[in-house]
C-alpha cells in the first residue's frame, strides 16, 4: 500500500446517524403458511421468521426512504445543508430513468449543490452506496459536508410462491461523514463478484423471480469469497500500518491476529444480509468452519463453538429481520440499527463485522468500531417503537391490498411515515409529506 493510501485510512470515515422505517402494515407469517397449507413450524423453525412488513399503494421505495432519511436527519441532528452527496439504493426502483433518489432531495429540501443518483446491485446497493460515500469521504471531495446513503426496498415475490415467505418492506438511511458518532468504518474490506442467475427481476414485471435453492448456494459461495479477501485486506492494512511507523507493533487486535486468532474471539458481533433468519444463522456456521480451518482449531470444538458465537454474536441482532422480513438493501443495516439501539452503550469501543450480499452477484465483509459513546445517538434510531406501533393484518386485507395500484388510496394519518404517494398522473408520481411527520 502507497503512503497515500494509508493517509487516506487514517480519516476517521463511518456512520455518523441511522435512520429506520417501516410501513404500519404487518402480516403474521404463521397466518400466511396456514393460509397457504403449509406447516407453521416451516416459517418459525425453517426460516425462523415472525412476521412480514406490507407495503401499501401509498409506499414505494421513494416514501420509505424519505421517512428513514427524515429519521436520520431529524433525530441525528443533521442539518439538510450539511449533505454534499445523496445516494438512493433500491431494486424497486420507480422509473426506469428518472433516479428515486431525486425526490428525496426535494422531499427533505437538500441544497441544489449536492451529487445525487440511484444506484442497484440487488441487496448489495446499500453497501456499494456506503463505500461510495467512504471513499468520497477519504478522498477529501467532501469539503467538510456529510453524505446520505439511503436504502429501501419492497420484497416482493408471486402470491402462492414459496419465496412468498420471504417478503418484506422497510428502509435504513445512513448519515456518513468523518468523525461518525456511531460507527467507524476500518479501510479493511473482503469483496467478491460473480455472475450467477440465482434472483432477478425483468424490466416488466413487478414480482422478483428466484432459484431459491440455488440462491442460498450462491450466498454462502460469496461469503467464503468475500471473507477470503477480507483476511487480505485486513492483512495489507494491518502491514501498512506498522511500516508507517505506529512503534506499538500494532494494536492488539492486530496482534491477535498474528497470533491466530479466529475472527469470532477478536469481534463483538456479526450482522449479516438476512432474507430470512435462518439464513444468517447458516452463513455463520460457514464462517466458523472457514475460521476454524484457517487457524487450524481442532475440529471437534467447532459445533459447540459456533452455535455459542452464533447465540451471543449473531442472534440478537435479528429481531428487527425477523419482524420485518426481507428488505433487500436495508436487511444489513436494519441489523445494525438493531444492535445499537439495544447494545449499542454496552457495546462501544468493540469492533463487529457486516456481511452484505446481493444476488448475481457482489457482496462485501467489512469492518468498523462502534465509536466511544455511540450510546446516545443510537439511542434515537427508534426500531423498538417502530414495530410496536404496527398493525397486523389478515390475510385476505393482505391480498387485497396486493392487488391496489399505487397511489390508489391515501392513508389514514397514523398510517403515513414523512410522506406517502397521492397519484400517478400522466406517468407522474406525486408525493405529499405529512402534516406532521411521525
Ligand atoms: P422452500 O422450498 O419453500 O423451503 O424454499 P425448504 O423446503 O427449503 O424449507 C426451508 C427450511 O424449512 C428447511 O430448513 C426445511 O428443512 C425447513 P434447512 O434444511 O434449510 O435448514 N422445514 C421445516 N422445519 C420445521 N418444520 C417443518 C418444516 N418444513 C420445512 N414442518 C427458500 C425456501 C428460502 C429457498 C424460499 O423461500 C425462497 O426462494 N426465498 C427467496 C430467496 C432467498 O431468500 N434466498 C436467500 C439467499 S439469496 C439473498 O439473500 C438475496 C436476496 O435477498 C435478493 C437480493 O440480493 O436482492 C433474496
Amino acid at each position: 500500500m502507497s503512503q497515500g493510501a494509508s493517509d487516506r485510512d487514517r480519516r476517521e470515515v463511518g456512520i455518523d446517524a441511522l435512520g429506520v422505517y417501516t410501513p404500519r402494515l404487518a402480516l403474521s407469517l404463521e397466518d400466511l403458511a396456514r393460509a397457504r397449507g403449509i406447516a407453521p413450524e416451516k416459517v418459525t423453525v425453517g426460516l425462523g421468521a415472525h412476521t412480514m412488513a406490507v407495503a401499501p399503494p401509498w409506499e414505494d421505495a421513494v416514501t420509505l426512504g424519505a421517512s428513514a432519511a427524515a429519521r436520520a436527519l431529524a433525530r441525528g441532528g443533521v442539518a439538510a445543508d450539511e449533505i454534499g452527496l445523496l445516494l438512493l439504493a433500491t431494486e424497486t426502483a420507480v422509473d426506469h430513468a428518472k433516479p428515486a433518489s431525486i425526490f428525496l432531495h426535494e422531499l427533505l429540501g437538500l441544497p441544489t449543490s449536492c451529487r445525487t443518483f440511484e444506484l442497484k446491485h440487488a441487496c448489495y446497493g446499500g453497501t456499494a452506496g456506503l463505500m461510495v460515500a467512504t471513499e468520497w469521504l477519504r478522498s477529501g471531495a467532501a469539503r467538510g459536508r456529510k453524505a446520505l446513503v439511503v436504502a429501501s426496498d419492497i420484497a416482493r415475490y408471486d402470491i402462492g410462491s414459496s419465496a412468498e415467505l420471504t417478503q418484506g418492506a422497510g428502509a435504513a438511511a445512513l448519515v456518513v461523514s468523518e468523525a461518525p458518532r456511531l460507527l467507524r468504518l476500518d479501510p479493511a474490506s473482503g469483496v467478491y463478484a460473480s455472475q450467477v442467475y440465482d434472483f432477478w427481476r425483468p424490466l416488466d414485471r413487478r414480482e422478483a423471480l428466484v432459484d431459491g435453492k440455488f440462491s442460498l448456494d450462491c450466498y454462502l459461495t460469496a461469503l467464503d469469497g468475500a471473507l477470503a479477501d477480507y483476511h487480505r485486506s485486513h492483512a495489507g492494512h494491518a502491514g501498512a500500518t506498522r511500516d508507517a511507523g505506529a512503534g506499538s507493533g500494532g494494536s492488539a487486535h492486530e496482534r491477535e491476529d498474528a497470533a491466530g486468532a479466529p475472527l469470532a474471539d477478536r469481534l463483538a458481533a456479526f450482522l449479516y444480509h438476512t432474507p430470512f433468519p435462518k439464513m444468517a444463522y447458516k452463513a455463520h456456521l460457514r464462517l466458523m468452519e472457514s475460521e476454524w480451518r484457517r487457524w487450524g482449531r481442532a475440529a471437534d470444538l467447532l459445533g459447540e463453538a459456533a452455535e455459542r458465537s452464533y447465540s451471543g454474536q449473531v442472534e440478537p441482532w435479528l429481531t428487527m429481520a425477523r419482524q420485518v422480513g426481507n428488505t433487500y438493501t436495508a436487511s444489513l443495516y436494519l441489523c445494525l440499527a438493531w444492535l445499537a439501539e439495544q447494545q449499542g452503550r454496552a457495546l462501544a469501543g468493540r469492533e463487529i463485522a457486516l456481511f452484505s450480499y446481493g444476488s448475481g452477484c457482489c457482496a462485501e465483509l467489512f469492518t468498523g468500531h462502534l465509536q466511544p459513546g455511540c450510546g446516545e445517538i443510537a439511542a434515537t434510531i427508534g426500531a423498538a417503537d417502530l414495530l410496536r406501533a404496527r398493525r397486523l393484518l389478515s390475510v385476505e386485507e393482505y391480498e387485497a391490498l396486493s392487488r391496489e395500484a399505487g397511489g390508489s388510496r391515501a392513508p389514514e394519518p397514523h398510517e403515513a411515515g414523512f410522506c406517502h404517494l397521492a397519484a400517478i398522473r400522466d406517468h407522474k408520481r406525486i408525493y405529499e409529506r405529512a402534516a406532521c411527520p411521525a
